[in-house]
């Protein structure tokens, strides 16, 4: 997608011009920009046809200019449009752009525009909310007679000066666009998308960025002794990887922030096995590893000054004569020994022995991010993202970034109690599922354990890294949650320094 920046009297070659259509237009330019391309009919259509509604679209032929369609969204009152509502709304465009087959498309600005939403803003937010929503998943099937739409050129009709929504609009291209390989790692399946072919595809992300990249097979692993990590995939024939990616902004590396992320290739529970309805859609259980990814993708591209280690534990977790099982004891990298009571609980000890890793590495504050547990769906429901953290500022900082890209974020509790009942064992230090009640918080807290004073945030993206329906940003399956949030984080840590 080129994306340029116009002004509205410009000739423009695109076959539709995006209209955000609100009420109370007084407080911008309004409608005066694009009235003339109906020849004075629009207050009439206004009236009688057109809708305020929000996500209300319909399309009709421009009467003037030489653009000859004009794509109305509903936007309902201006004063009160907030960003999310614009981000939705071009969601939404994105999504009609490829139902119309649109390849040349143009964007009235002026009109997602309000005292709140500069005209930077809303640019970021239609190239973000475009390239989402217009997403697909190129499936495996030898039949299909879809053709694959892509935009080529985005227009930004604007007075504004046309470097500053260029470039901000760049970003917002290169946000949806890493969300949009996330999606797709997410929706790979799990023989496809093996813990070797995930690390190829690091290993080619790397490449192109130029980060430092390490990624350990199972003979290193064995002999780092990361034993919870080997005791998952203990039971697969797949070899395990542990992916490692320095993106360094000083050639001293100091401070770096770790993202961490569980890249379980496919969870069938191992011996704890998961029932058949709970089973299928398990090989998402790498959204974590996707978000990281995605994030590395985005700090690939815009090259922020903030020192930053990618580290993925990625193995599947399966059955078999070799496979761990319930009541053994593992002893993980850090040298803490584990008692398994649930082999389904192993995203934790795949973290476990990452966030050890990274440290060793030298990481000063650790993000992990993971489809961990459940409960956080029963807490939460589908459309949020539960965490944890042990430093309040650290947490406030990463909830400005989320309120930023608009993906909620709510934390839980990790009390003194919830850690005693991770510790209780009568055999090892630690066990690795004390119960059901509140598991979110044991799944996250269990990898607390590893971090110890390191100021840490736990995600636990169970519930929003997956969709069984379609949604305003794009299609049902992997969403990407998290991607612009952590790299949006990493930005923020940037600035603060
Ligand atoms: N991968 C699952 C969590 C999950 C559940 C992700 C639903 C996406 C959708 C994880 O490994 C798991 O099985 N967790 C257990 C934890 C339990 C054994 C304490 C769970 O949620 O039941
Ligand atoms: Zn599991
Ligand atoms: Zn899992």
């Amino acid at each position: 997608m080129n994306i340029s920046v116009q002004n509205n009297e410009q000739k423009n070659n695109a076959e539709i011009l995006i209209v955000g259509l609100t009420r109370h237009p007084e407080n911008t330019k309004g409608w005066d920009g694009f009235a003339e391309r109906f020849e004075g009919k629009l207050q009439d259509w206004v009236k009688n046809e057109l809708s305020f509604d929000k996500k209300n679209i319909i399309t009709y032929p421009a009467l003037a200019g030489d653009i000859p369609r004009i794509m109305f969204i509903g936007m309902d009152d201006r004063k009160k449009m907030n960003e999310d509502d614009v981000r939705a709304a071009f969601g939404l465009a994105g999504k009609e752009l490829v139902k119309k087959k649109i390849k040349n498309a143009a964007i009235y600005l002026d009109s997602f525009q309000n005292e709140d939403i500069t005209a930077e803003d809303a640019a970021y937010l239609a190239a973000e909310g475009i390239g989402m929503g217009m997403y697909s998943f190129a499936d495996y099937k030898t039949s299909s007679n879809e053709v694959e739409v892509e935009l080529e050129t985005l227009s930004l009709l604007t007075e504004e000066n046309a470097e500053d929504i260029e470039a901000a609009a760049r970003i917002g291209q290169v946000f949806g666009e890493s969300v949009n390989e996330a999606r797709t790692l997410v929706n790979m399946p799990g023989n496809i998308l093996t813990a070797t072919a995930l690390a190829d595809y690091a290993q080619e992300l790397g490449e192109q960025y130029g980060f430092e990249i390490d990624i350990l097979d199972k003979a290193q692993m064995e002999e780092l002794g990361m034993g919870a990590i080997l005791a998952v995939n203990q039971g697969s024939v797949e070899e395990p990887r542990l992916i490692v990616m320095k993106y360094k902004a000083t050639e001293s590396f100091e401070d770096p922030l770790a993202l961490v992320g569980k890249g379980i290739t496919f969870d069938t529970g191992g011996y704890s096995l998961k029932p058949k309805d709970g089973i299928v859609g398990m090989k998402g259980d790498m959204g974590g590893a996707a978000a990281v990814l995605g994030a590395m993708k985005i700090i690939g591209e815009l090259k922020p000054d903030k020192n930053v280690i990618a580290v993925i534990a990625s193995t599947d977790n399966m059955v078999s004569g070799n496979a761990f099982k319930p009541d053994d004891v593992i002893t993980s990298l850090s040298g803490k020994t584990i008692e398994i009571l649930n082999t389904d609980a192993e995203g934790r000890l795949v973290l476990a022995d990452s966030v050890t890793y990274a440290k060793q590495m030298g990481a000063t504050r650790i993000i992990d991010v993971a489809t961990l547990t459940g409960g956080v769906i029963v807490a939460l429901g589908m459309d949020k993202t539960g965490a944890l953290t042990n430093d309040e500022a650290f947490f406030e900082e990463f909830l400005e970034a989320s309120n930023e890209t608009g993906e909620f974020v709510w934390r839980l509790p990790l009390t003194e109690n919830d850690k005693k009942r991770l510790r209780k064992s009568d055999v090892a230090d630690l066990n690795n599922s004390p119960g059901r009640d509140g598991h979110m918080i044991f799944g996250g807290g269990f990898v607390g354990e590893f971090v110890e004073d390191t100021p840490w945030i736990h995600l636990d993206i169970a519930g929003t890294s997956f969709t069984s329906a379609a949604h305003d940003f794009g299609p049902k399956g992997g969403t990407g949650a998290m991607v612009r949030t952590l790299a949006m984080m990493v930005e923020s840590l940037a600035d603060g320094k």
